[in-house]
């Protein structure tokens, strides 16, 4: 990922430490950034050559307060030191797949149907009306990657950005009991954020990276992901900025997927739509732009309590289908 460590050849990504080490160019390296430009990047999140590399020039050009053909020559010369190449061979994507962790929802219908638990590096969207279990479910998730990997877990840590004020620690402690493992352990490895607004959610993902650098975080979720944007830009005028708002948060989550080899756990609401006479009339909030970001997306339904239904309504490779699992005093079970 840097100058003389090629991604192809590099360490297994499966370790913040790893990643460290080869995140040590600093900003003012860079020709053209000086102290006060390099301090401004931070600020806005721009932290390493990598996140550099991958930003668009008018999101530079804004947080560093330069015009854009500079933020333009600032992005080249991060590439360039970043070693970005713009292709990458199918050997060499198969390499990188095969580093791909998993993390189980601790319901064997429900992994299965995601190709054997939710996948890192890469974004898992649970939608569904209030009450489906997106909520538990997250809680689940951020309980499970603290196992071992031969119990189904990354051996990580979780950063938690609430936005509804609805994470619980006593459903942690319940859950962590319910696997047998200590709960205050468990809930010292969860680093929760409570977002404000849309805008204080963005920024919670860049310390997240923060936070990552020295810890092995391996999750981050986002419950809700919609709730604030939807609430903040409400007329129909604030659409196209809500959406690009959106477009950006979800490709610096998908960024941190990939840096950090981690799995993005995301919940959604739905919508309902009037339009539709048959069939489901809801859908998740966030359009195309949530639709096209979201690697797996899982809809989810009440059925016969305590049961849910989950069925993948989207993958790159996985058959569509459904699966039963309940919600529990102890946490999610077949
Ligand atoms: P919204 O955030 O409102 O959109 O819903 P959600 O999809 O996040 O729902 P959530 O995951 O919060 O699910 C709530 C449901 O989980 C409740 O209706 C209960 O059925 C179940 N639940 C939550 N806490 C407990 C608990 O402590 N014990 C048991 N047995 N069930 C619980
Ligand atoms: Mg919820």
């Amino acid at each position: 990922m840097d100058g003389d460590v090629p991604a192809k050849n590099a360490a297994p990504r499966s370790d913040a430490e790893a990643e460290n080490g080869k995140r040590a160019v600093a900003l003012e390296d860079l020709p053209g950034v000086g102290p006060t430009t390099a301090d401004k990047l931070r600020e806005a999140g721009y932290t390493d050559l990598m996140e550099l590399a991958v930003a668009s020039p008018g999101d530079v050009a804004e947080a560093a307060e330069i015009g854009t053909q500079v933020a333009l020559h600032i992005i080249q010369e991060a590439r360039r030191q970043a070693d970005v190449g713009s292709f990458e061979l199918g050997t060499q994507l198969l390499e990188r797949r095969k580093k791909l962790g998993r993390i189980t929802s601790n319901s064997k219908a429900l992994d299965e149907l995601l190709g054997g638990g939710i996948e890192t590096q890469a974004i898992t969207e649970f939608a569904g009306e209030f009450g489906s279990g997106k909520t538990q479910l997250a809680h689940q998730i951020a309980v499970d990657v603290q196992s071992p990997v031969a119990q189904g877990g990354l051996a990580g840590e979780v950063v938690y950005i609430d936005t509804e004020s609805t994470f619980r620690p006593e459903r942690i402690v319940d859950m962590a009991q319910g696997i047998g493992v200590d709960p205050q352990e468990t809930l010292s490895r969860i680093h929760v954020a409570r977002a404000f607004n849309s805008n204080h959610q963005m920024l919670l993902v860049g310390k997240a990276q923060e936070l990552a650098r020295a810890r092995p975080v391996r999750l981050i979720i986002v419950d809700s992901l919609t709730a604030h944007f939807r609430a903040e830009y409400t007329g129909r005028a604030e659409l196209a900025p809500r959406q690009q708002l959106l477009n950006k948060h979800l490709h610096e989550l998908l960024r941190f997927a990939d840096a950090y080899n981690a799995a993005v756990v995301m919940t959604n609401q739905v919508s309902s739509r009037p339009d539709v006479l048959f069939g489901d009339p809801t859908r998740p909030i966030g359009g195309n732009i949530v639709a096209h970001a979201a690697t797996y997306r899982v809809y989810l339904r009440k059925s016969k309590p305590p049961r849910r239904i989950a069925r993948l309504i989207d993958s790159p490779n996985l058959p569509e289908g459904e699966a039963v699992f309940s919600v529990t005093g102890e946490g999610i079970r077949d």
